[in-house]
């Protein structure tokens, strides 16, 4: 699947048929070779978008899985990043690809669950990419209460939020037909995947982020482009610590 170095199809059904966790410690050594690792054009765009408020000195990769957010903060931080993700073997991954490197910021990889952070007062900067769907609705005020309380005040956390597709359209059909297939696995199926593309709505994620604390600013990422209709079609949410 995917390229001659991804998973065969039966390595991805074994991997929906695990629990989240260890869904991902399988497809770990082989999860470069997927879509699902965020693209270096998405990193890129972020990357520029942060830069004029850098460098900042310590930075938290939220659910880092191989590192694809961890090396854009080793390029941004001057002291110290962190990736966190509850995945030992995408952390293994993630330790082999960043290794110390001169020049570059201290890099430690934490093994801990994103709904419960174990950082207190640590960051000035927090990413995630790439992650949310892992998140059913209910969960996300303790992931952003975790992520409120690693932050310093003034301390930013910072991701890129896709636009939805127009509702009728291909696109919106296979991730109707994507969420619909997990909702019939995950009642079926013991233990549950957790991966849902359509829960993760602006409108709620703006109003939850307030009621943890942040003040949230939206920014257009021009490299996207527009729909139709002129509205960008992905967006830079950076929620700031009050
Ligand atoms: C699609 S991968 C994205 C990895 C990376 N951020 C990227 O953009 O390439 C999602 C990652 O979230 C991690 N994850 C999902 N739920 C988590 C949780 N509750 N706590 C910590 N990590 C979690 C998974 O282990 C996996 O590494």
């Amino acid at each position: 699947m995917f390229s001659p170095h991804g998973p065969t199809l039966r390595e991805l059904a074994a991997q929906a048929l695990s629990s989240t966790r260890g869904g991902y410690d399988l497809l770990a050594p082989k999860f470069d070779h997927t879509p699902y690792r965020t693209p270096d054009r998405v990193l890129d765009a972020v990357a520029g978008a942060l830069r004029p408020y850098g460098p900042f000195r310590a930075g938290l990769d939220v659910c880092c899985g191989t590192g694809a957010g961890t090396g854009l903060l080793r390029a941004l931080c001057r002291e110290r990043v962190t990736g966190v993700d509850f995945s030992a073997g995408m952390l293994a991954r993630a330790r082999t690809a960043h290794p110390p490197a001169p020049g570059r910021p201290e890099t430690h990889w934490v093994r801990a669950d994103a709904r419960a952070l174990p950082f207190r007062a640590s960051f000035d900067l927090a990413v995630s990419f790439g992650a949310f769907g892992h998140f059913l609705p209910a969960e996300r005020p303790a992931l952003f209460a975790g992520v409120h309380r690693a932050l310093v005040p003034g301390g930013r956390f910072v991701f890129p939020l896709p636009a939805p597709p127009r509702v009728g359209s291909a696109p919106y059909w296979q991730l109707w037909a994507f969420d619909t297939a997990m909702r019939v696995r995950n009642a079926l199926w013991r233990p549950p995947f957790v991966m849902y593309y359509r829960t993760f709505r602006l409108a709620d994620v703006h109003a939850e982020l307030s009621r943890a604390g942040f003040t949230v600013r939206l920014d257009p990422l021009e490299e996207f482009g527009r729909d139709s209709g002129g509205a960008p079609r992905c967006r830079l949410v950076t929620a700031t610590r009050r």
